[in-house]
């Protein structure tokens, strides 16, 4: 059996990918790893341990590896691309510092290491229509830099030293669970939350800017099933291209419209999220994954928007 830790467990990702982990391998398989001021709670840390691993201190990592007996890292720990542009030295020290911590800990263990690539490891030279699995990748932002450096250090790790790396590229991601902080894709979570709370939505994105989304189910599933997948059929391993919807702003306002008629959407343009967005691609083209682990997204902006009005109606509207 597994012995998983989650890094970055109380955050967008984290907290729901080790919910699910749970439910796959076992509540006391799956390590909820936390650094302070960030602690699990509730489900969280009530339905299986957790242990203090913070990726810039390899010692404390090491611990929690060897006392739990993991064998399997999952590491979330990242700023996302608005506030890493604000803070490049601490997205550097998280991002790269933290994953050469892990993967030589890796080595150490025997772990095998999924760590998130990004559509933010593109830019704007990138193709952006149909983005292909291998191709041009010169981003300018922090974000971008260090998520390049992320699939060529986990490649590298794996032809070195054989460490099981492996990783897909997020879209944004929609959840109605822990929100985003500080990300490019972050307003099409939060337009959700105004269209429930009947609220008008300024919007920080340009009308026709399309970027690759997908809903929380489909990128956790993408997480366990790659790192499921037979390895003798991955021709890649860090990170494959992964998509499911691809949308821009007015398409998603008009999806939410449907079901909240009354629902408003304006405009004030952010053009440090414009410019990151602009040069991220319009819609990435995931055969190598659907070929080499058979990856196939269930959600599409019309299913996403049904269940994502349900869930937070659910719980905004009855407190
Ligand atoms: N959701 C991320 C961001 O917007 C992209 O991977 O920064």
């Amino acid at each position: 059996m597994k012995k998983i830790l989650v890094i970055g467990s109380t955050g967008q990702i984290g907290s729901e990918l080790t919910m699910e982990l749970r439910k796959r391998y076992g509540n006391d398989n799956v390590v909820a790893g936390y650094i302070p001021g960030a602690e699990p709670k509730g489900e969280l840390k009530e339905s299986g341990p957790s242990a203090l691993a913070d990726v810039t201190r390899p010692d404390e990592l090491s611990e929690a590896i060897k006392r739990h007996g993991i064998d399997s890292i999952y590491n979330l720990a990242a700023l996302l691309s608005v506030v890493a542009e604000k803070k490049p030295l601490l997205a550097w020290k998280i991002g790269i510092d933290g994953l050469l911590n892990i993967l030589e800990l890796a080595r150490d263990h025997g772990c095998s290491v999924f760590t998130p690539s990004s559509i933010g490891s593109f830019g704007l030279n990138t193709p952006h229509w149909m983005t292909p699995q291998d191709t041009i990748q010169r981003p300018k932002t922090i974000y971008g830099v260090s998520k390049v450096t992320t699939e060529l250090l986990s490649d590298y790790y794996h032809t070195k030293y054989g460490v099981d790396t492996r990783s897909v590229r997020f879209p944004g991601i929609i959840s109605n669970v822990t929100p985003p902080g500080g990300g490019t894709t972050d307003y099409a979570v939060d337009i959700y939350y105004y269209a429930v709370r009947g609220e008008k939505f300024v919007c920080p994105i340009k009308q026709g800017t399309l970027m690759d989304m997908m809903y929380m189910p489909d990128a956790l599933n993408a997480a366990i099933t790659l790192m499921e997948a037979d390895p003798s059929r991955l021709v890649h391993r860090n990170g494959f291209n992964i998509a499911s919807m691809s949308f821009d702003p007015e398409e998603i306002y008009k999806e939410i419209k449907k079901h909240r008629p009354a629902f408003e959407m304006v405009y004030d343009v952010d053009p440090l999220k414009q410019s990151i967005a602009e040069s991220w691609p319009d819609k990435m083209d995931d055969s190598c994954a659907r070929e080499e682990w058979g990856w196939r997204p269930t959600y599409d902006l019309a299913t996403m928007t049904v269940d994502m009005l349900d869930k937070l109606s659910a719980r905004l509207l009855k407190k």
